[in-house]
């Protein structure tokens, strides 16, 4: 690949799965040297300008991030410029993105736990109407998603 990777994370609220998988990713390419942009959007707008869920900038803050300070927004045609790749949480915000997707765009939209071997097609299960424990598997599937989307652009940017 040519260029910085620039990723966009994608769930429907913005404020408990996108932020999480954003906050994953930016760990795992501070963490592996990879110079990425990264940010996170929802396909709906109930959220706009909010910060994340509680319970996702506690989970974040376990792994020692800080989330409390994002703002929750909208994705926008704009974004499938801006970004190389935008990568959606589940099936249905896969879907939404493609139907709001401009015709000739050339980001590489896809599912995220595409992105782990044996995961393939996999949802990352929405946890805004569960307890903390959905929280932790959420982190648990974005990290690893983050860490295997890290290798690759780590082994795409040497290559
Ligand atoms: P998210 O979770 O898509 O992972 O941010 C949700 C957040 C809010 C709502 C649904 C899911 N909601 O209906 O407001």
């Amino acid at each position: 690949m040519t260029g910085k990777p620039s990723i966009l994370f994608v769930c429907l609220g913005n404020i408990c799965r996108s932020p999480l998988a954003e906050a994953a990713f930016r760990k795992a390419a501070a963490d592996a040297g990879l110079d990425a942009e990264a940010d996170s959007a929802g396909t709906a707008a109930y959220h706009v300008g909010t910060p994340p869920d509680p319970r996702s900038i506690d989970t974040a803050r376990r792994h020692g991030i800080e989330i409390s300070h994002f703002q929750g927004r909208q994705i926008e045609q704009a974004d499938f410029v801006r970004f190389t790749h935008i990568f959606a949480l589940d099936h249905s915000n896969l879907d939404n993105i493609r139907s709001v997707a401009p015709s000739d765009h050339s980001a590489h939209v896809g599912l995220l736990m595409d992105m782990v071997p044996g995961r393939e097609g996999a949802a990352v299960a929405d946890p805004y109407y569960g307890g903390e424990e959905h929280f932790a598997d959420t982190w648990e599937d974005v990290s690893r998603a983050a860490q295997s989307l890290v290798a690759k652009l780590t082994g795409q940017q040497r290559s």
